[in-house]
Parts: structure tokens; sequence; C-alpha cells
């Protein structure tokens, strides 16, 4: 069966507002492709300001009733939901992969993944506490109690099209509050899949309500949401510049915030780490998705001794990796989302051999496969003079830097306006504990490649973000706190 096939019985290609499949006001509809072989997979529904107002509109009506039911109702729902998401592993998978490219068995990864923060959140609704503040004045009782933020508006990526939209909706329904939401142009059909199975499991009409759009109609669409007060949060994985514009134009209405942006990951190898330890978790960590995740490493510095045995292991790994379309089961690696992604990696690679970097292996699109392949590349003695060093990839490039002194890797490492994820490898317990210290990074891999868990709080600092989703913290960014000052008690 192809992967069109499997996934068939779960595409839905219109807006689903208020517990209902509706097209777009205008009527336009936009081509979703498969970017492993530029086919349409759907015409979906093109959505603007008028669609995002009524999404608006039916999250309004529905969030009195939502957020007054039992957290334990609520929690039923979303244990349904999980269960109905990992019912349907199979086809959300092959819908995953068909819209995004990812290998098969990656898609199946995802959906775990995805459905994981939606049991996590399940659970997180029936604890959510307050606090009874101890005394200070007689006759006076001061509590603080937590209470749902109201509408939020979830923006998501394509890179992971069911996990992202997965890891914000859960936590806003836990807490009580309804969604509007709108996925990536290139990957809207996993997450209207995803609300036809919310919906299945019971979240009420209005609470839950996605719109799809182009690239073209969606800062319209979305504007509706950021000058709307009713919305009260806007939740956001993307680029560092998108995420930048939301906070500006959301600021008219003072919304709160949860920004998981760009990164640029370093990925340090001490020489006194185990060497293959750290190829392996380097090639967990870069090579997921193809190198399209935020948390990848994009800098990886090798120390002086070790670095020529490092880069030739390396180089051997990279080089026998399969590439190839999702439904070749021998395939490691897909195609890149679409052709301006290909050509980013292509630039970053020739302005790296341009600035004196070494090829490894790889550096080449593949165009036998289709227009969206590249290979995977390993470029020796890259510098900080380079692209790559300031931009995030976002593709199966591996530079390596070289480095003398630990000082020197953890300046390097920190030579960035982000701090999503940051990685090292030792086995020295005492560098260990100053590396983790001085690394300036939300997330920090210490001998590990692998990071993410719906209970890890997972979100940056400096210009990749702020808030953090999953987790036991994962919750508060969807709460605010009153604070009930009882007096005439004596
Ligand atoms: C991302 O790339 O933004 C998310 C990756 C993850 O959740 O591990």
């Amino acid at each position: 069966m192809s992967l069109e096939q499997q996934a068939r019985p779960l595409i839905r290609a219109d807006n689903f507002i208020d517990g209902r499949w509706v097209a777009a006001q205008s009527g336009k509809r936009f081509v979703v492709t498969d970017p492993a072989t530029g086919e349409c997979i759907a015409e979906v529904a093109d959505s603007g300001p008028q669609d995002a107002r009524a999404a608006t509109d039916a999250a309004a009506r529905a969030l009195p009733q939502w957020r007054a039911r039992l957290p334990t109702e609520r929690a039923a729902v979303l244990h349904r939901w999980h269960a109905l998401i990992l019912a349907n592993q199979d086809a959300l998978a092959a819908l995953i992969s068909l819209e995004q490219g990812k290998p098969l068995a990656e898609g199946r990864g995802e959906v775990a993944y995805g459905a994981s923060y939606v049991a996590w959140f399940a659970d997180e609704a029936t604890r959510i506490y307050g606090d009874l503040i101890p005394q200070r004045q007689r006759g006076k009782k001061m509590s603080a109690v937590k209470e749902p933020i109201g509408i939020v508006a979830a923006i998501t990526p394509w890179n992971f099209p069911l996990a992202m939209i997965a890891r914000k909706i859960a936590p806003a329904l836990a807490a009580g509050c309804t969604v509007v939401g709108k996925p990536a142009e290139d990957t809207p059909l996993t997450a209207l899949a995803l609300v036809q199975l919310a919906h299945e499991a019971g979240v009420p009409a209005g609470v839950l309500n996605l719109i799809a759009s182009s690239r073209e109609s969606a800062v319209e669409a979305v504007a509706d949401w950021l000058g709307d007060s009713r919305v009260r949060k806007i939740t956001f994985t993307g680029s560092t510049p998108v995420g930048k514009y939301l906070a500006r134009e959301s600021a008219g209405t003072l919304k709160k915030l949860s920004l998981e942006l760009g990164g640029n990951a370093p990925f340090i190898v001490f020489d006194d780490a185990d060497l293959d330890a750290a190829v392996e978790g380097l090639l967990a960590a870069k090579l997921r998705n193809g190198g399209q995740t935020c948390v990848c490493p994009n800098r990886v510095y090798v120390q002086d001794r070790i670095y020529d045995r490092f880069a030739a292991r390396l180089r051997d790994r990279v080089a026998a990796l399969r590439v190839g379309p999702a439904t070749d089961d021998a395939s490691q690696i897909g195609p890149m989302i679409n052709l301006r992604a290909v050509d980013k990696i292509a630039r970053h690679v020739e302005d790296a051999l341009a600035n004196g970097a070494t090829l490894l292996t790889g550096g080449r699109r593949l165009t036998e496969l289709g227009p969206n392949y590249y290979a995977p590349t390993v470029l020796g003695d890259a510098s900080s003079k380079m692209a790559l060093c300031g931009e995030e990839t976002f593709g199966p490039v591996v530079p390596l830097f070289r480095f003398d002194t630990e000082q020197q890797a953890v300046d390097a490492a920190n030579d960035t306006p982000f701090g999503l994820a940051a990685y090292f490898y030792s086995e020295n317990p005492r560098r260990i504990e100053r590396v983790s210290r001085a690394l300036e990074a939300g997330i920090v891999g210490i001998n590990e490649g692998a990071l993410s868990s719906e209970a890890a709080p997972f979100g940056g600092v400096k210009e990749s973000g702020y808030g953090r989703e999953g987790s036991k913290y994962g919750l508060d960014d969807y709460l605010s706190i009153k604070y009930l000052c009882q007096g005439g008690l004596e």
C-alpha cells in the first residue's frame, strides 16, 4: 500500500471550526505537495482573517463551559484522544511521511512522541494546585489559585507536524483553555487529522479550532488573532524573526507568549570523551529528521588531540547513510521539506568551502532522487567566518571546528545570539559540572544526543525564545495566578 493509501482515511482538507469541517470563507484553496515527488497530496482551505475570526468566536463561546469542567473530566477526554492517536499510529505516520518526508520509522516515532505529551498533560490536568498563603494578619485569608489563561492561539512548524501541535494543544486543553490554531503551510494535513481524532475523543465543539492557510494568506489570518484581545496567549514554534514579529504585533493587547525559536546548537567533544559514544550521539542528534530539528547540533567543536580520529569515524558513518523516500524502508534520511531548504543548505556548504572548509563526504544535491534531496555532509576545518557558524543550516550538514582549551570551546559555543540546546561529551566529572553550568542554553545534553521527553522542560534562552513545553512546568504558560484576599474573618 502506498503512503497515500495508508493515510487517506485521515486526510481532511477543510478548516475545523466549532466542531465542523468548513471551507475557507473566500473559497480559496492551496496545494500541499509530497516533498519526495512534488506531487499534489490535497488542496487545502486557504484561510484569511474571516476564518481566523470565526475560529476565535467559536473558542470564545466554548470557553466558559470547558473551563468549568472538572479537571478529571478534561483529563478523561485527553486520555481518549491519546488512545485514538496511538490506535491510528500507522495512518498518522504515513501522513507525516507523506507531507513532511521523514522516513516512516521516524514518522511512527513522532506519533508516539506527540502522543506522550497528550497523556502527560492529561495527568497534569489533575495536579493544578494553588496555595494557601501563611497568614500575615489576623482576620485575613490569602490564597493563590490558578486559572486557565483563556483562548490560546497555537502556530506550529512543519518539521514535527504532529508532535509540535500536540504539545501545545494538550496543555492548553488540560488547563481549561480553548484553542485556535494554524499549522505550517507545508504540512497542515497531519494537524487536521489530529483535530478529527480530538473530535472523536469528545473534545466539545468550539474548544479546538484549526485553520490552514498558504504562506501568502497566513500573515493576514494570524494578524486577526494578534489584534484580538480575546486571544490571551500565543504559543509559537518556528523561526526567531517570526517570533519577534509575533511579540511585536501582539504587544497592543499584551498577550502572554511562549516562543520556541531557532537554535544554533554547539556539540563539543573533549579529548577525554568516549569517541564512539560521541559519534553515535552526534548522529542521533544531528540526523533526526534529516537535520531539520531546532535542537540539532549546528556546530561541532572537537578538541585538537582527537580531531583527526573523530573526523575519520564520523565521515565513515555519515558516508554510509542511506538517503531516499519514506516509502523505502531502508531510508535513513528523506527529502528536505522544499527547494528553499535545499538551496539554503547548498549555499552554506558552498560558502564554507569557499572560506577554507574541507569536504570529508557529501556536499552535493542528490538530484537523481528528486529536487529536494541533499547528501549527508561532513565538513572539516570549519571556522567562525562561515555562514553556517552564525545561521542554522537545518539540514544534514556537520561542520567540524577544531579547538584547544576548554575555555575556547565554551566561549565559541556561547558566541551566538541563540540558546536552545547544547551538547558535550566528556568523561571528566569536574569538567561536566563546569561546562554544563557555563553553556548558555535552555537544554544541555551531557554524553547524550537524544534529549527530548514529555517529562522534561523544552525551551531556550536568549533569542531562542522563552516559555517551556512539556514537564511539570509546561502547564504554567497556560495558567494565570489569581490572588484571593478574604477579610473580616475575625
Ligand atoms: C523542534 O525541532 O522544534 C522540536 C524538537 C523536539 O521536540 O525534540
